[in-house]
């Protein structure tokens, strides 16, 4: 296992280019099982997540050869059953349940456990593809899903979950007839993969919005399509440049879907400008202020930047209260900053954090893929040298996350832990 190194205390300044989306990527990698013809993906982000969908596609029937940043999918006879040993080390393994009961009209998927930052449990992807006629029972560990074949269906979510609304706007586009889904999720990520289905034949719309209408067709075809760039990677960059008082240029950084993201980082006192249609330069002014921030789903602040916001805020000036609403155990970060100095009270699904003057590096131990990257931003503040373990959290979800900020100033070495 590596773990990071990192001498904090250097500005970040130069160009940083934005990858493409983890959260995009894998649902969209996912729906390959969809089609009939061979799709070319570019933009592909080199994770660990997205190697583990890759072979989850070979193993299910459609062989995924990576390439660079472009992946090509060729299908050919697909194979129900998603075995434990992968869906156990990526939850949105799930996601193939959707399409495979859609093609397929089975599914035998490994039911995804516990994960680090609550139960996560899938009961709404499975109660919504029950009413597009699909049964389920549980035979050792393994969701068995059954239809004849999928049929449309009004679909309201108690809550906008995002793989849910995935797995339920996948099932559809292959159904009988019409499907309404309410209450669903308006996350980017969720309206680009909308978006490639479309471009293989689906008929979709109002993705964006809380409700999507999905009319069935009976094939989908293949397509050429570029994954958005990742906006919790850009939004990290962003912390990253404010944590330092660095000067950063991120390239192909979205900047529409990080709106909530970039209003709260101005008011702390970040310089977010636009720099013609793709990149977006993040300075500082020399003053940071703590604010309040509570997560929501999309276009509410997300819970994948939360983590990152608290590291800023540690050396804020002022108090702000952390509020987490969409996982329960989310705050795992919170002892490992309170290690480098940071003041931050716990009570429930709440984080008071009073600003310090600054941060001191020490060893530090990572939990979960966005926790990790808060103690790297608080390692390239904090005075004296940061040792990050248990780093492979970090690559799940992060580019060469060290090269690139290595790149603009940042003194980061993995080495063995
Ligand atoms: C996706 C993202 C993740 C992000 C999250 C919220 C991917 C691969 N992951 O996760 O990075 O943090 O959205 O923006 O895109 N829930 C249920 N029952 C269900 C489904 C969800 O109770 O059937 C609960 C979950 O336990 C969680 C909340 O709803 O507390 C949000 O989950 P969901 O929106 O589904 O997130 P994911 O799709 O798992």
């Amino acid at each position: 296992m590596d773990k990071l190194v990192i001498q904090g205390g250097a500005p970040l300044r130069g160009a940083i280019a934005v990858s493409g989306s983890k959260n995009a990527a894998l649902p969209i990698l996912m729906a390959s099982i969809l089609a009939e013809e061979p799709i070319t993906y570019t933009n592909v982000p080199r994770l660990r997540d997205i190697f583990t969908t890759n072979k989850l596609l070979a193993i299910l029937g459609c062989p995924a050869e990576f390439d660079g940043h472009t992946v090509t999918v060729t299908p050919c006879d697909l194979k129900p059953e998603a075995p434990y040993d992968l869906v156990k080390t990526m939850r949105a393994s799930v996601l193939c349940l959707g399409p495979l009961l859609a093609r397929l009209g089975e599914a035998r998927v490994a039911l995804p456990g516990g994960c680090a930052i609550g139960a996560r449990p899938v009961d709404l992807h499975l109660t919504a593809l029950e009413k597009m006629g699909a049964t389920f029972d549980l035979d050792s560990g393994y969701i068995q899903g059954h239809c004849k074949k999928l049929r449309g269906a009004h679909i309201h979510f108690d809550f906008p979950t995002v793989g849910g609304t995935e797995n339920l706007l996948m099932a559809a586009t292959l159904a009988e007839g019409e499907t309404v889904l309410e209450n669903v999720a308006r996350e980017p990520e969720v309206v680009d993969l909308a978006n490639f289905l479309i471009a293989c034949g689906a008929k979709i719309e109002g993705h964006g919005s809380s409700i999507i209408k999905v009319q069935g067709v009976s094939r989908l075809g293949g397509c050429e399509y570029r994954i958005m760039p990742d906006r919790i990677e850009a939004g990290t960059f962003m912390v990253a440049a404010g944590i330092t008082g660095g000067d950063l240029l991120l390239t192909d950084c979205p900047f529409e879907e990080l709106e909530a993201v970039i209003a709260k980082l101005r008011d702390m006192g970040l310089v977010i400008e636009r720099e013609g249609a793709r990149d977006v330069r993040v300075t500082h002014n020399g003053h940071l202020r703590a604010r309040d921030v509570t997560t929501r789903p999309f276009p509410g602040f997300p819970t994948d930047m939360q983590a990152q916001i608290m590291a800023l805020m540690t050396i804020a000036s002022g108090a702000g209260v952390v509020e987490e609403t969409i996982f329960e155990n989310r705050f795992m970060h919170v002892p490992e900053l309170v290690r480098m100095g940071a003041d931050v009270k716990l009570s429930g699904h709440t984080a008071v954090v009073r600003g310090v003057q600054r941060l001191i590096g020490a060893p530090v131990m990572a939990s979960d893929l966005r926790a990790s990257a808060s103690l790297v931003l608080a390692g390239l503040a904090a005075q004296g040298e940061t040792h990050v373990q248990r780093i492979y959290h970090l690559d799940r979800g992060y580019e060469r996350i060290e090269e690139k900020l290595n790149a603009v100033g940042a003194r980061i070495t993995r080495m063995p832990e």
